[in-house]
């Protein structure tokens, strides 16, 4: 029997309200989050979560995604600073046909390329960076998955890993060490089957088990999500997020959670636990404020951003 806490206003969010941003902070302090992913086709995925790092509080928020998809990112907010990310790539000789199935009409792409982690561009995109999260709509075409693997090995600072960035650990769950440094994971219960080789319906079976074995054996925290998210630390404990409801079932609300994590991550780095366990209850409370405000069909994820300043403001 393994023990859990329940994530409640008074264990989580506490964390908010007792520090508060002082009178006379500057953005300096806030952090600045790098947000990594995007392909043709899945540009909303970085966008929402770069969103929602703003939202959250981030004092800066960058997204770095492959160029042909920089001014639709952009347009998310004016307050998104981005920087491209150079595809490899080539041109088609046939404007209407791609051999890529997010291919652009001209362009065959095969991900972005590994040069954007090499010399000078790397620490580039680097230089001020708090927080990296990385994964959504990144895609597996092409180098994707090699890129993410080498980010997360080269990486320093506080990391989110979610989505396809968790999809290039397939079966090599082994190459993730969150030792010495902060590296928090958000898969779903499909991305944590991927990682460890095991079907959906045993993960499902044991979520508490798997999720504390992975978060001890690996020195990192484990976001399992799903209906009763849990939050598995290294250090053995475990938390059981009581908010959230059906209407966030739907494309992008997983994108908002990690730009909120990297959002928490990047004003509370001393207090990791409570960091990531706030937002996680925050990301659910926010969805129960849109599902009351407005209707379960009718939300969207991004509704949920909208809503996040009820779960701010919530107080028991
Ligand atoms: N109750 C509470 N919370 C829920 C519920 C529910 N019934 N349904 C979903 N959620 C929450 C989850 O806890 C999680 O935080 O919504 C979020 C969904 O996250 P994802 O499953 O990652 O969903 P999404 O954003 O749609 O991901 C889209 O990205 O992860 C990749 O390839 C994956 O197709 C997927 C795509
Ligand atoms: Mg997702």
């Amino acid at each position: 029997v393994v023990s859990t806490s329940a994530l409640t206003w008074t264990g989580a969010s506490k964390v908010v309200a007792e520090k508060a941003r002082g009178v006379n902070s500057n953005k300096g302090k806030f952090g600045h989050v790098l947000v990594v992913g995007g392909s043709w086709g899945k540009a909303g995925a970085p966008a929402m979560a770069s969103l929602a790092a703003l939202r959250t509080g981030a004092g800066l928020v960058t997204a770095a995604v492959p160029e042909r998809v920089v001014g639709i990112v952009a347009g998310v907010a004016p307050e998104l600073m981005v920087a491209p990310l150079e595809e490899s790539g080539r041109p088609s000789d046939d404007a209407h046909i791609s051999e890529s199935r997010y291919g652009a009409p001209g362009f065959v792409a095969d991900g972005v390329s590994l040069g954007n982690l090499e010399g000078e561009r790397f620490e580039g995109l680097m230089k001020g960076i708090n927080v990296v999260a990385v994964g959504p709509g990144l895609g597996t075409v092409g180098d994707a998955s090699e890129f993410a693997r080498r980010l997360v090995a080269k990486t320093t600072v506080p990391m989110v890993i979610d989505a396809d960035a968790l999809n290039a650990f397939e079966r090599k769950a082994d190459l993730l060490d969150g030792s010495g440094r902060v590296m928090v994971l958000t898969p779903h219960p499909g991305e944590m089957a991927r990682l460890v080789g095991m079907t959906v319906k045993e993960v499902e079976a044991d979520r508490v088990g798997l999720a504390r074995r992975f978060a001890t054996e690996h020195k990192l925290t484990l976001v399992l999500k799903g209906w009763r998210t849990l939050v598995a630390h290294p250090d053995g404990s475990i938390a059981v997020n009581t908010t959230g409801n059906p209407s966030m079932a739907k494309g992008g609300s997983g994108d908002i959670l990690t730009g909120i994590v990297a959002g928490m991550l990047a004003q509370f780095p001393d207090d990791v636990k409570r960091a990531v366990e706030a937002a996680v209850y925050l990301h659910g409370l926010a969805g129960d404020f849109a599902a009351h405000a407005m209707d379960e069909h009718t939300v969207l994820a991004t509704d949920t951003v909208t809503h996040l300043s009820d779960a701010f403001r919530y107080r028991v």
